[in-house]
């Protein structure tokens, strides 16, 4: 079933990015919490933020961190400016932290305001593909978010890692983030549903359909130790402040 939602006024929306950084990497298996490890000379998270920071249609950005982060205070952040609030109230989970974010944005975002969750583990995101986002959804009623058409032939395996089967990959995409939402729709489909591993999910579970737009394989989640390497190859390339 697909809801049909109001139109939301027309050029008034404004635009607050929620970063999740409550999270232990547990898979990729550091001391050091794999948003704070090293990436060109700054912690992770810091390039995660920066492009965010650097955007001008977003207005706030509030970077959600564990109640007992003690890593924070020992970097040096002043250099993305004061559009940055941190949340110290990050959840069990991603979306409970998603959750404490929202609640830390409800004094200043309006039902049809935008809201852009984007995952502290993501440091490679471009200002052109935020921009294409942005800009793809700017008069959707609802919202949609940034994913990649799967171009490898899928297979399933057994319990002994071998091939079960071939997958179609017709019409399947990757989902990336940031994922941009109407303000309201995402508090209350969070709310209903709590058990989702992406924002999309819950929108869909309420019977929203989002809208997938087209991103970059580079956008990339840092989960294991090898795609730090390969996150930090990407940015040296492709430096951005
Ligand atoms: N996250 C969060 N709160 C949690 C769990 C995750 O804010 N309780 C955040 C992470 O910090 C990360 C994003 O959600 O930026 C995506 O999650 P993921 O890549 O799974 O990170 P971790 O949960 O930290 O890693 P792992 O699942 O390997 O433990
Ligand atoms: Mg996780």
């Amino acid at each position: 079933m697909s809801v049909v939602s109001l139109p939301p006024t027309p050029g008034h929306a404004r635009h607050y990015a929620i970063v999740p950084a409550a999270g232990h990497g547990s898979r990729f298996g550091s001391e050091t919490p794999k948003q704070y490890l090293s990436l060109l000379g700054r912690p992770l998270l810091h390039h995660t933020l920066a492009v965010l920071c650097a955007c001008p249609a977003i207005d706030r950005v509030f970077v959600v961190l564990a109640p007992d982060d003690d890593w924070w205070g020992g970097f040096d952040w002043s250099a993305l400016g004061s559009k940055l609030e941190t949340v110290r109230q990050g959840g069990a989970t991603r979306a409970a932290s998603v959750q404490a974010g929202l609640a830390a944005a409800a004094t200043a975002a309006a039902d049809d305001d935008w809201v852009l969750v984007h995952d502290a583990a993501r440091p490679c995101l471009s200002a052109s593909a935020l921009n294409q986002l942005l800009q793809t959804l700017a008069d959707d009623p609802v919202g949609g978010l940034l994913a990649v058409p799967v171009a490898d032939t899928l297979k399933r395996s057994d319990q002994r890692d071998r091939v079960a089967g071939t997958v179609p990959r017709d019409g399947l995409w990757q989902a990336q983030t940031p994922q941009m939402f109407r303000y309201g729709l995402l508090r209350d489909a969070l709310q209903r549903f709590p058990d989702v591993t992406d924002e999309a999910g819950a929108m869909e579970a309420t019977g929203h359909v989002p809208r997938l737009v087209r991103g970059e394989l580079a956008n990339l989640k840092v989960t294991y130790p090898a795609d730090l390497a390969l996150a930090e190859r990407l940015l040296a390339t492709a430096p951005r402040g």
